[in-house]
């Protein structure tokens, strides 16, 4: 639950700041200004809430308890200090804050120290259930992405600082950047949401677990493409060789995941035995949807010899379309649940306690849900059409449903949507607000 708190507050503050006119599409899309803001969403919102998700959820793929319950804390704390030394840094190059501590050495250590804990205590988990089964080895597959993309931009950050200088370096830091974006986009953020969407969407639908050929290609393609543009586009950069066909063949093997994996997630839906399903399920498809529709940007645009002029729009829907998208809706069932678990759990079978569903109110989150996707495609149209003034208003309607939908969350966490007499049957109590209290054994 820390996690979640630290997250969404890292996302409203990156949401203010665009509409604030902040970074990209005012700023240039390498400014720092825009680097800031690309490492709030991705490293404070997107990535915290993901290693959130993984240390609750990870135990229930494998059945199996964490391999430590005391490291996620001190790997929080690790990373949002490497966060706001990275923050700095980017500012730094700004001249804004001449005070010039080292902050990319400083960001560089912290959270290469944080995501390590990350990476050990998942990995050691992980390890010791195996043979793994398919959502695990898609959180297996991200994890490495993960270890690539830090290490990637942990490269970049000491070449900013002038600390690293070799020429592997120097070359990495002048051509590196799309391996960055594509091991940390598509390899960490969206393979380990595939993989945690499948199990969660059948889960929640009560549809059949996927164990389906087209399911273990999406794992084995997706693998492959993260492998291609990672290892071939590093060794294509420091043997000097020209990365497109590099690219090129990591841009097919993506596109077939995302088609086979819209096909599964398709399937999963009509095969469900839950006639009416709730709002975050009907959520994850707007997210899926925007993920697809990335996809297809991409080819159309990559055909045409557009796709870097427009980077900025496709990056965008894919953060806040579908990773974003999927993100919230996904956290609009998880604190529900857990928080049920811990005012409930203790006095189960003993009184009659609310069901987990209770614990929401669809018919007010609803309007946050729907404008929340509306901004989020209206910013992506705004950005396509070069519209600073569009997306800061495309912005400031995305800011509005996501604290609606913050809200709704807090009110699950507070109970508040329980009527009163049913909400404290005697022996349960009231979970603190951002500690989970839950434990995964
Ligand atoms: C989930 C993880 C990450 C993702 C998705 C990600 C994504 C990105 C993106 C999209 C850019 C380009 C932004 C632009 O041009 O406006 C970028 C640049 C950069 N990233 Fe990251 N990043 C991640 C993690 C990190 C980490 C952990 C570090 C450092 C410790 C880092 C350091 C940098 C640096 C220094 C640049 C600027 C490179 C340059 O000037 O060419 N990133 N990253």
């Amino acid at each position: 639950m820390s996690y979640f708190a630290a997250a969404l507050v890292a996302l409203l503050a990156a949401e203010s700041l665009m509409v604030a006119g902040w970074g990209f599409p005012n700023a240039p899309i390498g400014a720092p200004a825009t680097l800031l803001l690309v490492h709030l969403v991705v490293l404070g919102w997107l990535s915290l809430l993901l290693c959130g998700a993984l240390f609750q959820f990870v135990p229930v793929l494998i059945a199996r308890p964490l391999h430590s319950a005391t490291l996620p804390l001190p790997a929080l704390v690790l990373l949002l200090g490497g966060l706001a030394a990275l923050l700095a840094g980017f500012l730094g190059l700004n001249g804004t804050n001449a005070a010039a501590l080292p902050f990319f050495p400083i960001a560089s250590t912290l959270l290469a120290a944080g995501f390590s804990l990350v990476l050990w205590n998942l990995g050691r988990t992980l390890w010791a259930a195996r043979p793994l089964g398919l959502p695990a080895r898609f959180v297996a597959v991200g994890l490495l992405g993960l270890a690539a993309t830090v290490a990637i931009g942990i490269t970049f950050a000491l070449v900013l600082a002038g600390d690293a200088t070799t020429p592997a370096a120097l070359r990495i830091f002048a051509y590196g950047l799309p391996i960055h974006i594509v091991a940390g986009l598509g390899g960490w953020l969206t393979l380990t949401a595939m993989g945690v969407s499948y199990r969660l969407l059948a889960m929640f639908m009560l549809a059949p677990e996927l164990d389906r050929p087209s399911t273990r290609a999406v794992l084995r393609f997706g693998a492959w493409a993260l492998g291609v543009a990672v290892l071939g586009g590093t060794t294509a950069i420091v043997l000097k060789q020209g990365s497109a066909p590099v690219f090129i063949a990591a841009g097919v093997l993506g596109l077939l995941t995302v088609i086979l994996y819209a096909r599964d997630i398709a399937h999963l839906y009509r095969a469900r035995k839950r006639r009416v399903i709730e709002l975050n399920s009907r959520m994850a498809a707007a997210a899926v949807g925007s993920l697809v529709l990335a996809a297809l940007l991409i080819v159309v645009l990559g055909s045409m010899g557009a796709l870097a002029r427009h980077a900025g729009a496709v990056v965008f829907l894919i953060a806040f379309g579908w990773l974003s998208g999927l993100g919230l809706a996904k956290l609009y069932k998880i604190v529900p649940f857990l928080t049920w678990l811990e005012c409930y759990g203790p006095v189960l079978g003993k009184a009659s306690t609310p069901r987990v569903q209770d614990l929401v109110a669809e018919q007010h989150a609803r309007k946050w849900f729907g404008l929340y996707f509306i901004a989020a495609w209206a910013a992506t149209a705004a950005l396509f059409l070069d519209s600073a003034w569009a997306f800061r208003v495309a912005a400031a309607m995305l800011l509005v449903g996501t604290t609606g939908i913050v809200v709704q969350l807090v009110r699950a966490r507070r109970l508040d949507d329980v009527p009163a007499s049913a909400r404290f049957p005697a022996g349960s109590m009231r979970p603190p607000l951002i500690l989970s209290l839950t434990r995964s054994h």
